[in-house]
């Protein structure tokens, strides 16, 4: 957060539980993105937060936008985005959806086996295809390389089915995972792709001139982490060996979103069970803190405004289901009912996937730092 806003008086005015959304640190980190992969179309992939705030600000700046169904279409198009700073990466896909992209306007397409490049057939004047390609990281938090991706000894017999079938292919896709640890799966698929495009090239099978890299580069949910432009020092050396004319892509999420949320709620209930001090919060595992399931992660966690000798405690998520535990033995000062429980690195994979089991409502999105203008058409 810029300044660290009044969490007292966000919720005085907004109700608990929020999320807090800071644009400030939307732009920040694209830009700092966008300065560590110079040259690079940063498309801002909507799946960890899709959130109009989020569009309009990164639109503003110049951004790109990865889309993956008609939900996250009608959420560029309602900001004004046009079509052609779009691509749909859903690897499968159904026509309708297919179509709902084309109504828009979006051309680039992804599709990773034969049956999907199939689906293009009747729609080859309008659209063009990444073939999207596996490489498995086992750093990666979330491995998004075994349900999608073909091999790269796939491509070439994909190549030549999409010229009998008269599709045409654009260029090659990868994503390594999401929150990796190190850059080096990044580093191996460019090599890789390199030997591909220029392979098509030469056998005059198909002139592919984009790269799209993926997502996946990660943030620190605790401890340190090296900073993006070190991160990413390996990956621009490795696109120095890209053929001539090959334009690149990335589809960041995790990075632009995550830092961006604050969760905030409240105690409303509290007992002491087996030695130790049970918090019930106003959102838990079911709400913002899903992505502690989904995503695997571990946000850091903090009681502003409340000191004290720390104690082993837990924290409870407001569902009556027992695994809605958002930590065990937590150290923390006695806490009160009322007292503010926040949530740090919060923003992707978060909201987006909360549920409203048991009827409790999901936590309200607060945008702060709003700088962009309202909806706009390019
Ligand atoms: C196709 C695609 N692109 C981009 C992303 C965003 O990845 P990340 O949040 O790791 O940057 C995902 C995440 O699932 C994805 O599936």
């Amino acid at each position: 957060m810029s300044r660290g806003p009044d969490f007292k008086a966000v919720v005085a005015q907004h109700g608990s539980p929020l999320l807090l959304l800071d644009c400030d640190v939307v732009r920040r980190q694209y830009r700092s993105l966008q300065a560590a992969l110079p040259g690079v179309a940063l498309c801002y992939a909507l799946k960890p937060l899709p959130h109009p705030a989020v569009v309009a600000e990164l639109r503003d700046l110049g951004g790109c936008f990865d889309v993956a169904t008609s939900g996250e279409i009608r959420l560029v198009k309602a900001e004004g985005v046009a079509p052609d700073r779009c691509i749909h990466t859903h690897p499968i896909k159904s026509d309708a959806e297919i179509r709902a992209g084309l109504r828009f306007g979006i051309r680039t397409f992804v599709a990773d086996n034969p049956d999907e490049l199939r689906k293009f057939r009747r729609h080859r004047t309008r659209a063009e295809v990444l073939l999207r390609l596996s490489f498995r990281d086992p750093t990666a938090v979330v491995d998004l390389s075994r349900k999608f991706g073909c091999e790269p000894a796939a491509v070439a017999p994909m190549l030549e089915l999409a010229r009998d079938l008269g599709v045409t292919i654009r260029g090659l896709s990868f994503h390594v995972g999401s929150q990796v640890a190190e850059p080096k799966k990044y580093v191996e698929a460019i090599g890789v792709c390199a030997e591909l495009i220029e392979h098509a090239r030469a056998s005059g099978l198909a002139d592919l001139d984009l790269l799209d890299i993926g997502g996946g580069f990660p943030i620190a949910y605790g401890g340190t982490m090296q900073p993006i432009r070190e991160f990413c020092r390996p990956i621009r050396q490795a696109l120095k060996q890209l053929p001539r004319g090959v334009r690149v892509i990335a589809e960041p999420g995790r990075f632009i979103a995550g830092p961006s949320g604050t969760s905030v709620s409240t105690v409303i209930g509290r007992a002491q069970r087996e030695g130790r001090w049970w918090y019930y919060l106003d959102d838990g595992l079911y709400g913002s803190y899903n992505g502690q399931l989904y995503d695997h992660a571990r946000y850091p966690i903090d009681v502003p405004g409340r000191r004290g000798p720390a104690h082993p405690s837990v924290l409870a998520g407001p569902t009556c289901d027992s695994i809605d535990v958002v930590r065990e033995d937590i150290p923390l000062p006695e806490l009160q009912l009322g007292d503010l429980v926040v949530g740090r690195m919060m923003g992707a994979y978060t909201a987006c996937s909360a549920t409203d089991f048991n009827f409790i409502p999901r936590a309200k999105i607060v945008a702060l730092n709003v700088q962009a203008r309202s909806r706009r058409a390019d």
